[in-house]
């Protein structure tokens, strides 16, 4: 049976492609949550669920990734799939001798239910998902577009701290141009009313101008802080990211950027409220000290990371038609 055509959810997720946060909207979001509730409170209590038994899915990552790889594929483990672990197709595969994404798509469908990709072309997802008739795909990160599984997992995370995800104040720092996490969380947090966002960035790293209309468009108070100076104290969230190296062309522009955002035990002193989350995608490589990770706000390393494993779970199943 050929695969649904890529749409806006509606709370339908069953053989869809997950390639973008704009195909959610607030009641599909909330559909994933509860389910993703489950999906913690067994995994939690180790009670065998073999909701994806019989089911084969491919990973297959043509960008490193430990962590978004290693979690879909516990997430379909602890579920009974089981899984086709590709990476670095560029050096393992057939990719190395000239095969074009659609063949290696169409190969992969034909041996499993569903492709997780991560491919370093933004639209690549898009792409993947045209050549594939038969299974869904979800987007593990294209590029510098999106990477809507980080942002599920972020607004889950936000939402069981806060109760909500309406009305809150974030700071979003790093690199916004190049992070694709950043794009896909701040369409989440677009689908809510009365969220405001300070965006923090190297001068060169900014989000671009037309993301940041357009957000603005969608709903969302988007303030551009020029430093550290001025953050200011009523965040509840402050979401740090990477500044993403592989990036960059040249890598003296990345020299000149690399430490220029740091988290330390002084800035949340000065900065931070008691009762706010600090959070990051990881991998982190220096732009949170690493004495900030005894810190109870810290949730970067703990309930952030479960949530990623938690949140995967429940997307596989629904795409699968295996709940809901
Ligand atoms: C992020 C990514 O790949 O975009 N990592 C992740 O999947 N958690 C963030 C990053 O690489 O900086």
């Amino acid at each position: 049976m050929p695969k649904a055509k890529t749409s806006t959810l509606q709370q339908h997720f069953v053989r869809q492609d997950i390639l973008s946060l704009d195909q959610f909207d607030i009641d599909s979001l909330f559909k994933l949550f509860s389910i993703t509730r489950q999906m913690s409170f067994f995994a939690q209590h180790s009670q065998p669920l073999d909701l994806l038994k019989g089911t084969i899915s491919t990973l297959l990552f043509y960008e490193p990734s430990s962590r978004t790889f290693a979690s879909f594929g516990a997430a379909i483990k602890r579920l009974g799939g089981q899984t086709i672990d590709i990476q670095n197709p560029g050096q393992t595969s057939s990719v190395a001798k000239g095969e074009t994404l659609e063949d290696t798509i169409r190969v992969f469908e034909a041996y499993s239910d569903l492709i997780v990709m991560r491919h370093p072309l933004t639209g690549a997802a898009k792409a993947a998902a045209k050549a594939a008739f038969f299974v869904p795909i979800i987007n593990a990160g294209d590029g510098i577009g999106e990477h809507p599984t980080q942002a599920l997992l972020d607004l889950y995370t936000i939402y069981e701290k806060f109760g909500r995800l309406d009305h809150l104040t974030c700071l979003l720092s790093g690199d916004l141009l190049n992070g694709r996490t950043i794009h896909s969380l701040l369409r989440g947090l677009s689908l809510f009313p009365g969220n405001t966002i300070y965006l923090l960035a190297p001068d060169s790293l900014k989000l671009k101008r037309e993301d940041l209309e357009n957000f603005k468009k969608r709903g969302l108070k988007l303030f551009e802080i020029p430093s550290e100076k001025d953050i200011p104290k009523t965040a509840d969230i402050w979401y740090w990211t990477r500044i993403q190296k592989e990036r960059f062309s040249d890598l003296t522009e990345y020299e000149k950027v690399k430490n220029a955002l740091t988290i330390t035990p002084e800035l949340l002193r000065k900065y931070a409220k008691k009762d706010m989350i600090i959070m990051h995608p990881l991998p982190r490589v220096g732009e949170i000290a690493v004495t900030v990770d005894r810190d109870p706000r810290a949730v970067y390393l703990k309930s952030q990371v479960r949530n990623g494993m938690y949140i995967r779970m429940a997307l596989v199943s629904l795409v699968l038609g295996k709940i809901g």
